[in-house]
Parts: C-alpha cells; sequence; structure tokens
C-alpha cells in the first residue's frame, strides 16, 4: 500500500510542487492548508489530491487535522512543514503581533505538526519529516528578524529531532530554499526583486519544481543514511559552510 505523506501549506506555491511530485513518487498526499478555500479547490480539481484546513500556527487544530487526515487516508509516515508566512519590518518598527504570528506558524508548527505524529513512526520504526527552512534562516536578512530566527530555530530543531529518532528508522531533514518564483516572492516589489537576483550566481530565480525533487529523494528509501542534514538549494546565492 502507498505511503501516506502530509504536506503543510500543500496547496500554492512551493508545497503544491511537494504535493504533486510526492504523488507522482507513488504517495498518497493529504495537502493542507490555511483559509484560501478556492486556491485549495482548485487544487484539488487539477490534481486530485486530498485538501485539508487549518491552522498550523494552533497546536490542537494540528492534533485534531491530524487526525482527520489519518482518518480519511491511514497513518502518515511523511510529513512535510511547508507552511510558513513572512511579516516583515524593521525590528524598531516591528509589532509584538508580527513577531508572535510568525514565530508561531512558522517554528511553533514544527513542534505542533510532529508530536502528535512521532508515536507512530516510533511504533512503524518507520518515518520521514523533510522541514522547509529558508536561506534567510542561515545568513540572516535585514527586515526579517522574526522571519531569519523562526527558520534559524526549524535547522536546531531538525539537528535535535534527528539525534532522537535515527534508531527508530526516521530521518528528520531541513531544506533551505534561496529565491523561488512563488507568489511570495512575486510580492516582493520588482527594483526589489531585480536586485535579488543580481545576486545570485545562477542567475535566476528557484522554480518550485527544485526544491520539490530535492523532498522527494529525502522521503525516499534511498535516502534512509541521511538525516540531521541541511540542504541547500539556492543557485549558489549563499554557500553554508
Ligand atoms: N518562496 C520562496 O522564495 C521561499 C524561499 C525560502 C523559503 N520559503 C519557504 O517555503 C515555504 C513555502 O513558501 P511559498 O512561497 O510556497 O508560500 P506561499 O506561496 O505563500 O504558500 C503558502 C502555503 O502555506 C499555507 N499556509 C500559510 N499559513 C498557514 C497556516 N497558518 N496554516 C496552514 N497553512 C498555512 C497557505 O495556505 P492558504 O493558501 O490557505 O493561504 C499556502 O498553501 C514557506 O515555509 C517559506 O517560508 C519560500
Amino acid at each position: 500500500m502507498a505511503r501516506v505523506a502530509l504536506v503543510t501549506g500543500g496547496t500554492r506555491g512551493i508545497g503544491a510542487a511537494i504535493s504533486v511530485a510526492l504523488k507522482n513518487c507513488g504517495f498518497t498526499v493529504a495537502a493542507n492548508y490555511a483559509g484560501n478555500d478556492e486556491a485549495a479547490a482548485k487544487f484539488k480539481a487539477e490534481t486530485g489530491i486530498a485538501v485539508f484546513k487549518w491552522d498550523v500556527g494552533n497546536a490542537e487544530a494540528c492534533a485534531a487535522g491530524i487526525k482527520d487526515v489519518e482518518g480519511a487516508l491511514g497513518p502518515v509516515d511523511v510529513l512535510v512543514n511547508n507552511a510558513g508566512v513572512t511579516k516583515d519590518a524593521m525590528l524598531h518598527k516591528m509589532t509584538t503581533a508580527q513577531w508572535d504570528d510568525v514565530i508561531r506558524i512558522d517554528l511553533g508548527s514544527m513542534f505542533y505538526m510532529s508530536r502528535p505524529l512521532i508515536d507512530g513512526m516510533r511504533e512503524r520504526n518507520f518515518g520521514r519529516i523533510i522541514n522547509i527552512s529558508s536561506i534567510n534562516g542561515q545568513k540572516g536578512q535585514m527586515g526579517q528578524t522574526n522571519y531569519s530566527a523562526a527558520k534559524a530555530g526549524i535547522i536546531g530543531f531538525t539537528k535535535a529531532l534527528a539525534q532522537e529518532t535515527a534508531k527508530k528508522g526516521i530521518t528528520v531533514n531541513v531544506v533551505c530554499p534561496g529565491y523561488i518564483d512563488t507568489e511570495m516572492v512575486q510580492a516582493v516589489p520588482p527594483k526589489v526583486l531585480e536586485g535579488i537576483i543580481a545576486t545570485i550566481p545562477v542567475g535566476r530565480l528557484g522554480k518550485a519544481e527544485e526544491i520539490a525533487k530535492m523532498v522527494c529523494f529525502l522521503a525516499s528509501e534511498d535516502a534512509a543514511f541521511i538525516t540531521g542534514a541541511t540542504m541547500t538549494v539556492n543557485g549558489a546565492q549563499y554557500i553554508a559552510g
């Protein structure tokens, strides 16, 4: 029977590409989303992938959502923690709400989603947890103290959980995309975006499918010896040591 993969924020952008790629790799996929019903319905109609709505920044909602997914599709063997938001401001202008929202949704969700699933993965001696961080969690980015802190936190979370679960057949890895051509990046003012592309040695934005391919490999049986790793996919914009 096909393994079940759950992708948070799996109906748009990078998450949508990951959901489709995992389906093409033979997984039964559940795609979570937050509130854009129209985009989710369109995604479901186009791909045939089941969609489930809840806020990954809410622990109770995650527990209930996971229960629904497992009730409908079976135990989740692959978790892709992809959902994330930005609420940019220079620190001297950042509100507590901007800080709290990004930490809760981008970093808190790692715990809220992994915690209800980890017992089952441990019992079955198999699991794949793939977390989506960002180049800006590796290098920091002006105007993004909240986002850079959350995304750097994901890397630490990944390294710690990988050590805890290694003997149980569960791998935990983090993918750090550079600038990828999605709505999140298209929202950046054109002049700023031009400047960003000029700093990417490959000379272009990345494609969501390029992140999805990496996730599919990490989800596969072939990637059993890769755990605790930080996979940088950024066109050489930032080369982490
Ligand atoms: N785009 C880039 O260049 C880039 C670069 C580095 C890292 N990343 C990271 O990659 C991930 C995906 O980015 P993206 O650009 O593809 O984002 P996106 O196009 O804005 O899509 C975001 C997805 O996440 C969902 N989502 C947002 N908040 C959520 C919440 N609280 N609960 C559940 N789902 C939620 C959205 O659901 P709705 O449709 O309902 O809103 C949507 O499906 C993020 O973690 C982001 O930080 C992106």
